[in-house]
């Protein structure tokens, strides 16, 4: 008996050993359509989370430029000696509720270093040597009589930059003026100050300072290599502004994409609900000014080729935190905040809010598709304010497609309920959350497999798989958590004709601003890298193929047999056959492609991402240890066969003839 179950033990063992080093063979159905992936399928989520918008993609650099932060000096350290009342706040709520605060400097025979002020920057200002910067002021003064020296300071307190600005002109009216200079070292954490000198009273307002490398060299704009990892992506579509900025803390902190358009000046500030939602991670410093707003937004998509998807408060705070929801009969205003989006995306000039687009640049609508109401809402206070959002919404716009939140979870009771609500309602798109550790994301590559094929479609709208736990300040964007999320994507990759559009969630992190980990995009004030999780959505989004055919093991999908998930794609345009295939396990392995339904081309290529360890991550100083790698592949004895690495993500493209 104990000699049948020693032989028994033992064929098992030579039979894993033999599945282990024979090369498998993958079917693949070429000429088996299953599905279009849509051209939206891979995209962008973007939120003012982390630093990602202010001290982040805007490249403004001087923080709390108007005062209006709830200490109104924060940021900011006043220099030389002063007398009672030489540096006041004012305060002109009556007369501007937008800008109420401004800074009142009043000099008396000031020589240069007797008295200024001096801004640290978002941790600091990223300054680069020979780069251009520009500085501008907005003020007012009964007489001219005060000049600002401005100064860049280097951590060493050395002077790496430097000029003068006269303030011309006298009367009530506020005056905008700028100065340009180059810097002359590089320094990551410098800081400005300016020193006033002569005699006078000035008041100033909106003190700014942008470099000018920005992202199409736009005055103002945004950090280039920041918004390059974006372009890279090629990606389908921008999500904006979030995340749970769209719901605020409250209803007072909602986002309001009325306010964020129009002069700098004019858009009220307020506080970044990312400020103090964790108190591991306070950041009291976190406003948001808006100098990133819904017309840069649109801009921005335009710019990288991607499709707005804004998202819109659905008269609900966060449900997390306070809850707070607009009673039915209030909803009009949110309703008509909706209505009026898509006159400013889509209207054309004659239009009230196409004309207000065209004056701020862009007469062209931006020709938006698609739109959020809500994010990560749930239960029958959000069903109902939905219908009332759809039912105004479709009324006038019959095409646009609207995104309906599921909740916070991809499962459970709560999850279950939403979806099948709207389904009943016949939602467009549904969107689900998953934060979780890899092992999800590895059991749920199969997840749509079953999914109804009719009705609503899915937009896996925020995931990110969670190296210790979700707002676990130790999560890590390592190779193990990116490896378990390529296996997900082949999932939805294969199930396009369900899943219609996904996005990796948060996007940036700044190294020294963040609140949530792990992030896909990691910056300091001057350089930036993208995690592993970031190359396995570049290599889904710039291998997109446009329509799914099977690949099989055994006849089978490839959802985690001996650590495979695969999924595969044709792209009509360049004529090619594109196969992405994970191998999760400790072997390099032989994958062999038995292709049907088409010739091959005699050459492909091989992009493959691997680390050399599943706890490996890339840094500000190793950005691209774990990036992909390009080899050539050829057709041996016709005969498609590849080497995967362990624990790889591969990508093969070849010509289909
Ligand atoms: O991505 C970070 C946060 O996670 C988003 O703001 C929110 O939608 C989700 O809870």
């Amino acid at each position: 008996m104990k000699k049948d179950i020693f032989l028994n033990s033992l064929t098992a063992l030579l039979l894993i050993t033999a599945v282990n080093v024979r090369a498998q063979t993958f079917t693949v159905k070429a000429n088996q359509i299953k599905a279009e992936v849509s051209p939206t399928m891979w995209g962008v989520f973007f939120e003012d989370i982390n630093m990602g918008a202010d001290g982040g993609i805007y490249a403004e650099l001087v923080k709390n430029r108007s005062f209006e932060f709830f200490k109104p000096l924060m940021g900011w350290t006043l220099q030389g000696k002063r007398n009672d009342g030489d540096i006041l706040i004012l305060n002109r709520e009556e007369a501007n509720r937008a800008n109420p605060r401004f800074l009142r400097v009043k000099v008396d025979n000031k020589a240069k270093g007797a008295l200024g002020i001096t801004n640290e920057g978002f941790r600091g200002m990223g300054i680069k040597s020979g780069l251009k910067y520009d500085f501008s002021v907005m003020y007012r003064q009964a007489s001219p009589g005060v000049k600002l020296h401005l100064e860049l300071i280097n951590e060493k307190k050395e002077v790496i930059g430097k000029a003068e600005l006269n303030p011309s002109g006298s009367g009530s009216d506020w005056k905008k003026q700028s100065v340009s200079f180059n810097a002359t070292a590089t320094e990551q954490k410098a800081k400005l100050s300016i020193w006033f000198e002569g005699s006078g009273v000035i008041d100033l307002d909106m003190v700014s300072l942008f470099p000018t490398d920005t992202w199409k060299g736009r005055p103002g704009g945004m950090r280039a290599d920041m918004v390059q990892w974006l372009a890279d992506l090629k990606p389908g579509f921008v999500r904006f502004p979030g995340g749970c900025i769209v719901e605020g803390h409250d209803l007072a902190t909602r986002y309001r994409w009325k306010n964020t358009i129009g002069p700098l000046d004019e858009r009220e500030q307020i506080i970044n609900r990312w400020n103090f939602e964790f108190k591991h991670r306070p950041t009291p410093d976190y406003f948001q000014t808006f100098g990133l707003g819904f017309y840069e937004y649109f801009q921005l998509t335009e710019d990288i080729g991607a499709e707005p998807l804004p998202i819109l408060n659905c008269g609900m705070a966060c449900q997390f935190n306070t809850a707070e929801v607009v009673p039915l009969e209030q909803l009009g205003p949110y309703v008509q905040d909706a209505l009026d989006l898509i006159e400013f995306a889509n209207g054309d000039v004659t239009t009230k809010w196409g004309k207000v687009r065209a004056e701020l640049g862009h007469p062209k609508p931006f020709n938006m598709k698609m739109m959020g109401v809500g994010n990560e809402n749930y239960g029958p206070q959000y069903l109902e304010r939905l219908k009332v959002f759809t039912k105004a919404i479709k009324a006038k716009y019959p095409d646009i497609k609207l995104i309906s939140s599921a909740g916070l979870f991809p499962s459970g009771e709560g999850f279950d309920f939403m979806n099948a609500e709207l389904r009943k309602m016949n939602a467009d798109i549904i969107d689900e959350h998953s934060y979780a550790r890899p092992d999800w994301f590895f059991e749920n590559a199969s997840r749509y497999d079953n999914y109804p094929r009719t009705g609503s479609k899915v937009f896996s709208g925020e995931y990110a798989a969670q190296s210790d736990r979700m707002v676990s300040v130790n999560n890590k964007n390592n190779w193990q958590t990116a490896i378990s999320e390529a296996a997900f994507l082949t999932g939805l990759e294969r199930n396009a004709d369900v899943v219609v559009m996904a996005s990796y969630a948060p996007l940036f992190a700044h190294i020294d601003g963040w609140q949530w980990t792990p992030d896909m995009i990691w910056v300091d004030n001057l350089r930036s890298y993208g995690t592993p999780n970031y190359y396995v959505q570049k290599m889904f989004s710039t291998n997109r193929g446009t329509n799914v055919v099977p690949v099989l093991l055994n006849d089978k999908s490839v959802t985690g047999q001996e650590g495979y998930y695969a999924s595969a794609t044709i792209d009509k345009g360049t004529k090619e056959l594109i196969i992405k295939v994970v191998n999760n396990s400790d072997k390099s392995r032989t994958a062999e492609f038995a292709v049907e339904g088409t010739s091959l081309g005699s050459k492909g290529t091989l992009t493959s991402l691997t680390a050399g360890s599943l706890e490996a991550v890339n840094t500000l100083d190793k950005p691209a240890d774990i990036s992909p790698q390009q080899t050539p592949i050829s057709l041996k004895n016709k005969k498609l066969k590849a080497n995967l690495a362990p624990y790889s993500f591969n990508v093969i493209r070849i010509k289909m003839i």
